[in-house]
């Protein structure tokens, strides 16, 4: 990994800052054209993500251009100096296709196709609609391959909804069924373990997707996705790759979206990018929804090995989609904004920069809300994001080194949705390894957040929950991470399937079953009112002490080798051991049988990060809901302190000599913060 990343374009080394935008909206008030350009202004504002929806604007029929409305817009730009990520329409299709190329619209589970509408939604086999695109994207880059406003493509939008049960699709499905089992049909059987429920095949053509009773089919038909997603991807792209060949490309990414694998995108994309909307100021507390978005932002950094990534929407002030959309509380955009930065962000972005005024996201938060002008609370909090970025172009292409890793796997968690049993509700993959990764939050030590496939040399722990599936060579490389020094940690619900669902035999955790020197015999679960309790050995040192609340799950477990850290209280297997860690060439690994409670992650990892001599950023504790964050080149470090509570705070910064970046005050020693405040430093 390079010390420093170049920008994300080369042509401008500065914060993109800015958002959706759709002009084409008001094509017939074009005086709302200049005041938004001088709002961008005032905004500080220079890029705008132009053109995501507006096909039906730009061809409005079949080979009929109407390009003039976007030279127009772009020439704006161009002249105050600002740029566009300029987009790919086919998230949107206009009628005309859908009438013409009935194949273009999605079929449903049943068989029904889709009638036209909506967005999202159309079939990506079909070659009538990818010829489309093709052809609309190569107009594009046509005409605005030379353009000055031109800095980065923003190939469709939010890639979602691809399961198309159409007949193209089904086929589609069957040749990589075929290549992924070479063809043998036998093998695919076997994988599946299709004699059960008589499910053999005896033909290709009988594979349907959608039989939720074959696991093995189920996370197969999610790679197809995935691989066929990105399929249209690289066939939308192929004309901008030729004719653009400097303009970076990418497609914007939904966070944890279950529905497509992003990993598979990483080569793809020249830039990652996302969309953030985190429920803030629901009831259970805002900095658990920063925790949330801090680990997204951390895997959207690693996707491209720690390289900058684009936050490419967020709201300035509400969302419209949720059952409660709240206002976000004065100083929380910034602290947002600066959080998407401190994690490798080298953008804030927005959906979206002027309401509609109509439309079913007419009430969605915008920088520029229908009155119009710019004396809103909200557009002063962008303003104040945008003049603080101005001062950001150090940050810009620096990077996260962490010691510490979890492990967030697209697959294993396909593997643990499909499965049934042993609890089929709360088996919540995703909020455990958030849960883990919160401990790290609250004591500002910075962690990557990487799959099963990535490599595990560059940390020095490795965090993997509920790995329940163990894909090939997986456990190898991990009993080699351990055996050279490093430190892994496992839970409960771990090594139980291969990578097509069939359960490892001969006891679990299987292949990590010689690694953490235990077996896992029987696993009990709770209802979600009931608790089990778990007691540290006094007298260890894994900094656990008292009793824990353990819910859920309740892995029963023998030891094979490891030393017993904490035991069960409750149930008939009271005693038996519920935390263990076993030595293993030089390293160690622990296993955590029970889902237990957020003191008891604060408790084991606070220990071992201390054992381990692990950094953290600031020396000082810090308060519940603040965390720091840090970005670095190598010599100069930028410390983030983040504060995502309404109460105000004292942050020690210990004898270290900071400056604040907004301020240019020289800072050390009892830092004040206020309620939801930021501020970014630099060290020494
Ligand atoms: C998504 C889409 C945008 C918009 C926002 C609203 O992120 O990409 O077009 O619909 O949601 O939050
Ligand atoms: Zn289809």
């Amino acid at each position: 990994m390079p010390d420093r990343f170049p920008p994300i374009n080369p042509k401008f080394p500065h914060f993109m800052h800015g958002g959706d935008y759709n002009p084409d909206q008001w094509i017939d008030t074009p005086e709302v054209w200049d005041e938004d350009i001088r709002l961008m202004k005032l905004a500080g504002c220079n890029t705008m993500s132009v053109g995501i929806f507006s096909w039906a604007s730009l061809e409005p029929e079949e080979g009929r251009f109407t390009f003039e409305w976007m030279d127009a817009v772009l020439d704006k730009l161009a002249k105050k100096g600002a740029y566009a990520v300029l987009a790919t329409p086919s998230g949107s299709k206009p009628a005309w296709i859908s009438v013409k190329y009935p194949e273009s619209c999605r079929v449903r589970a049943d068989g029904v196709r889709e009638p036209h509408g909506d967005r999202h939604n159309h079939c990506r086999t079909s070659p009538a609609y990818r010829a489309q695109c093709v052809r609309i994207n190569t107009e594009l880059a046509r005409r605005y391959r030379s353009h000055p406003a031109l800095l980065v493509w923003h190939v469709s939008n939010e890639y979602n909804g691809g399961e198309c049960y159409c007949d193209l699709c089904l086929e589609a499905f069957r040749t990589w069924l075929r290549a992924r089992y070479n063809n043998d049909l036998g093998e695919l059987n076997r994988k599946w373990w299709t004699r059960f429920w008589s499910h053999t095949f005896t033909k290709w053509d009988q594979i349907r997707p959608g039989d939720p009773s074959i696991h093995g089919l189920t996370i197969d038909w999610k790679r197809f996705i995935s691989d066929q997603m990105l399929g249209f991807f690289k066939a939308e792209s192929a004309p901008l790759r030729e004719l653009t060949p400097d303009i970076p490309i990418t497609t914007n990414f939904m966070g944890t979206y279950t529905g497509l694998n992003y990993w598979k995108f990483a080569d793809a994309v020249d830039v990652v990018s996302w969309d953030s909307y985190p429920p803030y100021h629901d009831r259970d507390g805002d900095w658990r929804f920063a925790q949330m978005t801090s680990f997204t932002h951390d895997l959207n950094r690693c996707i491209k090995g720690g390289k900058p990534f684009m936050q490419m929407e967020c709201s300035p002030s509400v969302q419209n989609w949720k059952p409660v959309n709240k206002l976000k509380r004065p100083g929380l955009h910034r602290v947002e904004a600066l959080q998407s930065v401190a994690h490798g962000s080298d953008t804030v972005q927005y959906f979206q920069w002027r309401k509609s005024r109509g439309g079913c996201e007419k009430f969605h938060g915008a920088v520029v809300d229908h009155c119009g002008h710019e004396h809103t609370r909200v557009f002063r909090e962008v303003a104040d994001v945008g003049r603080i970025l101005s001062k950001l172009d150090g940050v810009i292409g620096t990077t996260v080194k962490p010691e510490v890793a979890m492990v967030y796997d697209w697959e294993n968690r396909w593997a643990i949705d499909a499965t049934l049993g042993p609890r089929n509700q709360k088996k919540e993959y995703f909020e455990t390894c958030v849960n883990h990764y919160g401990a790290f939050w609250l004591a500002g030590v910075p962690v990557d957040v990487i799959n099963m496939d990535c490599d595990f040399s560059p940390y020095r722990l490795i965090v993997a929950p509920m790995l329940y599936m163990v894909r090939p060579g997986v456990a190898e490389r991990l009993e080699r991470f351990v055996a050279d020094g490093g430190t892994a940690v496992f839970t409960y619900l771990s090594g139980i399937a291969d990578e097509s669902d069939l359960c490892f035999l001969g006891g679990f955790p299987g292949p990590l079953r010689a690694m953490l020197g235990i077996w896992s015999e029987e696993i009990d679960v709770l209802y979600d009112d009931e608790t089990n309790t778990v007691a540290a050995v006094e007298g260890l040192s894994a900094g656990l002490s008292g009793a824990y609340d353990a819910r859920i799950f309740c892995d029963i477990i023998h030891t094979e080798g490891a030393d017993v850290l904490a035991t069960y209280q409750g149930e008939f297997y009271a005693g038996s051991p519920a935390v263990t860690v076993n030595t293993f060439g030089r390293g160690q690994a622990y296993y955590i049988a029970s889902r237990n409670d957020d003191r008891f992650h604060t408790d084991f990892y606070g220990r071992l990060v201390e054992r381990l001599g692990v950094r953290r950023i600031i020396h000082g504790p810090l308060p519940t809901g603040v965390t720091a964050q840090v970005r670095t080149d190598g010599r100069r470090e930028f410390v983030f302190l983040l504060n995502f509570t309404r109460d105000a705070h004292t942050i020690d910064l210990g004898s270290g000599r900071f400056t604040d970046m907004d301020t240019g005050a020289a800072v050390t020693g009892a830092f004040p913060l206020a309620g939801y405040g930021s501020t970014v430093l630099t060290r020494g």
